[in-house]
């Protein structure tokens, strides 16, 4: 079996951090979101893996090969000339998907979603159909920025309306899909969304079925849903692998903590925090709903809440950072400094307070 992600634009909207690596790189519970996606494959049988990207930053070919090697599986990529949007990069990829691929199936995942994948009852239920797509879906509370989805009792799709303007359903397209290769015939080889112009057409013509993605879902492709993301994945760990998850006298409720992190034992930490490799955490600091990425270090007495701190940025002491507050890389908060509902770009040096809400420091 195949795999195709959409990995696509560098993604905006969570910069400041993707000013240092394309969103899949970007590292969500200490692990980049790709990886999550790629260790899933490889465990529902994929062997082969391929990157529909617009670009190649020399970050992704080092990641990509690491990959490669740590799950023994082949990873190809797919560059467009032109952005393709969401279908023309399954037409152009369409020799490497068909070739060597017995099962003629395969699966297409956007890379900025991220759930428990459990790829194997999606496999399962689409071979029971036996029909052209299965998409995987879930329920939110607001629609609207999603794709739609009216469906039968038996799942067949009757109707996909992308980001619909008016309340049809709260059932959405989460992202996820897995086709026969049959379906590559619908796509032309120029820009063509999957979502507006392909799965119309396959659910008139009865090809498209749903099934109900079990677990959580999260697109976490900005801010404030990379934090939402944290606490489902962190509850998910709590369900499913509750030894990953730090203990002691103080954590409080669902923390992850990589190993090599030194967290001093009158820090308080919690609930919903995650901290990466090589991160220092001083006396009396305390985080709540927060992420530190690899090599932060929080200074004596500060307090961090709902924000993400960039790699190797350094927090100075009795700062308060908090209100989706974002640091790039490399950051330097002074002591003593407020930020509140920012995003600092990276290596910079913050010296006052930000009061203002949606400031962006350049
Ligand atoms: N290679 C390539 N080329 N990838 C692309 C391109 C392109 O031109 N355009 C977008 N992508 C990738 C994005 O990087 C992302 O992984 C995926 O395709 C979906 O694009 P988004 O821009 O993230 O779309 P969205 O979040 O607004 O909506 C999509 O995802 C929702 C679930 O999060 C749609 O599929 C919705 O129907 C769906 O509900
Ligand atoms: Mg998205």
């Amino acid at each position: 079996m195949k795999a195709l992600i959409l990995v696509g634009g560098y993604g905006t909207r969570l910069r400041p951090l993707t000013f240092k690596c394309p969103k899949p790189l970007v590292e969500f519970a200490n692990k980049p979101i790709l990886m999550h996606q790629i260790e899933a494959l490889v465990k529902v049988g994929v062997q082969e893996i391929i990157l529909a990207i617009n670009y190649q930053p020399d970050t992704m070919k080092e990641q990509i090969n690491k990959l490669q090697d740590l799950y023994k599986v082949k990873i190809i990529c797919s560059q467009e000339t032109e952005p393709l949007g969401t279908a023309g990069p399954i037409r152009l990829a369409k020799d490497h998907i068909i070739k060597d691929n017995p099962d003629g199936l395969f699966f297409v995942l956007n890379s900025d979603i991220i759930c428990e994948f459990p790829l194997d009852k999606l496999l399962q239920f689409h071979k029971q159909h036996n029909h052209e797509g299965t998409i995987f879906v879930n329920e939110v509370d607001d629609p609207s920025k999603y794709g739609v989805i009216l469906a039968d009792e038996t799942g067949r799709i009757k109707d996909f309306i992308e980001k619909p303007q008016e309340f049809i359903s709260n059932k959405i397209n989460s992202g996820l899909y897995l086709f026969n290769v049959s379906m590559i015939d619908r796509i032309p080889l120029k820009p063509t969304s999957i979502e507006r112009e392909i799965f119309p057409i396959m659910a008139k013509e009865g090809q498209l079925y749903q099934y109900i993605l079990p677990g959580f879902w999260k697109d976490v492709g900005q801010p404030k849903d990379y934090l939402a993301g944290t606490v489902l994945i962190l509850e998910s760990y709590r369900t499913h692998t509750p030894d990953v998850l730090a203990k002691g006298n103080n954590i409080v409720g669902n923390v992850l903590i990589d190993a090599s992190a030194q967290i001093d034992p009158n820090a308080v930490i919690g609930p919903n925090v995650i901290i990466g490799p090589d991160c220092k955490v001083k006396e009396g600091v305390r985080l709540k709903n927060c992420v530190l990425l690899k090599g932060v270090v929080i200074n004596a007495n500060s307090w961090i809440n709902e924000s993400i701190i960039g790699w190797s940025s350094t927090v100075g002491k009795w700062v308060r950072i908090e209100g989706v507050s974002v640091c790039g890389e490399d950051v330097q908060v002074k002591d003593e400094v407020y930020i509140n509902q920012s995003f600092i770009l990276p290596h910079r040096g913050i010296t006052s307070n930000i009061y203002n809400k949606n400031t962006v420091i350049m």
